[in-house]
């Protein structure tokens, strides 16, 4: 086998793009494909659409070099020897993963692959969809594989390039080796095993991330009650190497286009085959929860009621480091606020990219300057762990919010600060907090 393979991806989300860049950066052929007219084409005018590290460097290089195009059209998949299909599986209303980006991808694959090429599912799939797909494009002689993707966004990159491990699902050792060699992945990192362990160990993990972070969010509630810190007791627990120290970190709630997808579509497809999943339906009312926790916290430190509250929101996005608000806790405490009757100004370090609709439907006023945004504000909210909010002068917004309540849901600032700028500070799991 070459070294340089001709690879396509199906889909440029996060997941596909940062794909299609990295592979082209290994020094493949890649033709990228989207049926989204307005993505290929400012895609192949060299702007990343999305927000990540290295990612605009590694996109202008890789056009640059001819080693990567975006097409609208599948025919430009006729000579590919593995494709990576990369596209969206939302959840349905009751919580099932909708295939039917999916299923439209492969019916096109089979159509224009040639023979003895190899489709790898990259998209978070319910198990049995990979041999479902392999089913339907055996007649064509096109093999496929499950290699679910584990990267972070904000961090898509670097997890892409140095991935913990490389989880290769594939019957057949030909379609296996293209997978890899791709890849080019270093052999201690493979996991291989068939494609329905591999497509369940992605759920698997997403699964119990948001396990711990649930639990992380109800022991914080705990130690408030108890008085005592949850970064003392996350410390203890992350110390101990069978535990380990991260998504110990309480917060607002976990969300983001994954972990809420993904629990739901395990609870459902487990439900399915007489499964209960117990811990991951918790998990997912616990974090359901979190709003609710926050705006009692809220209710029981301000002097007037929710309803004639000016509360400022200090981060919007889901997670720092992204421009993303899919299913952003932030935002879900927000529309809580908002149907309370709380004015809401909300303050963001990635406003610009954020869509003014969705801010609009969740009841926040977009102001572009934190401390403007607290002006005459009751209470300060911190939802997303931006770094530069720890770096905030809070002697200003003191000025601009004489007496505000801080609200720290994710124990970014430093209590000492902002108690020194005279305003009361409440973090998250903590004596003196909520
Ligand atoms: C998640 C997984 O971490 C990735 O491994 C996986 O590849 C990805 O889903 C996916 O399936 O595509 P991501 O959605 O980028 O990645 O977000 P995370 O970094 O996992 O954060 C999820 C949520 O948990 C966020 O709302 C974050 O703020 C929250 N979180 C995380 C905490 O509240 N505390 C923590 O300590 C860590």
């Amino acid at each position: 086998m070459t070294d340089t393979l001709r690879i396509g991806v199906v889909g440029v989300g996060y997941v596909g793009l940062t794909t299609a860049v990295c592979l082209a950066d290994r020094d493949h052929d890649v033709v990228a494909v989207d049926i989204d007219e307005a993505k290929v084409a400012r895609l192949s005018a060299g702007v990343p659409i999305i927000d990540e590290a290295g990612l605009p460097d590694l996109l202008t290089d890789t056009l640059a070099a001819g080693r990567l195009s975006f097409r609208t059209d599948y025919e430009a998949l006729a000579d590919r020897d593995v494709v990576f299909v990369c596209v969206s599986t939302p959840s349905g209303p009751d919580g099932a993963a909708d295939l039917g980006a999916l299923d439209a991808a492969v019916s096109r694959l089979g159509q224009v692959l040639p023979a003895g090429a190899t489709v790898t599912v990259k998209s978070t799939v319910p198990v049995g969809t990979t041999r479902r797909v392999a089913e339907r494009l055996r007649p064509h002689g096109i093999g496929a594989v499950s290699s679910p993707e584990f990267l972070r966004e904000g961090r898509a990159i670097a997890d892409f390039t140095h991935p913990d491990r490389v989880v290769v699902g594939a019957d057949s050792d030909v379609d296996a080796a293209v997978v890899c060699a791709a890849y080019g992945a270093d052999p201690a990192t493979v996991l291989r095993m068939s494609p329905e362990s591999a497509e369940l160990a992605k759920y698997a993990s997403n699964a119990f991330l948001a396990v711990k972070l649930s639990y992380t969010n109800s022991l914080a509630q705990l130690c408030h009650r108890y008085g005592a810190d949850v970064g003392d007791v996350t410390a203890c627990m992350g110390a101990d190497a069978r535990i380990g120290p991260s998504f110990l970190q309480p917060g607002p709630g976990w969300g983001g286009s994954c972990l809420p997808k993904d629990t739901a579509a395990l609870v459902h497809s487990a439900r399915i085959h007489g499964v209960s999943m117990a811990e991951v339906e918790a998990a997912r009312i616990t974090n359901a929860a979190q709003p609710g926790r926050i705006l009692t916290a809220l209710r029981q430190s301000i002097a007037c009621p929710l309803s004639d509250a000016r509360i400022t929101v200090l981060g919007l996005t889901f997670k720092a480091a992204t421009s993303d608000t899919r299913d952003s806790p932030a935002l879900a405490v927000c529309t809580r606020l908002a149907a309370e009757g709380a004015t809401l100004s909300g303050y963001d370090p990635q406003l610009a990219a954020i869509d003014a609709a969705v801010l609009q439907s969740a009841g926040v006023t977009a102001v572009d300057d934190p401390y403007l945004a607290a002006k005459a504000a009751d209470a300060v909210l911190v939802l997303t762990e931006w770094p530069q909010f720890r770096d905030l002068d809070w002697t200003v917004i003191a000025d601009h919010a004489p007496g505000a309540v801080v609200a720290d849901t994710r124990n970014l600032l430093d209590p000492q600060i902002v108690g020194a700028a005279g305003l009361r500070y409440l973090g998250n799991g903590r004596a003196d907090g909520f």
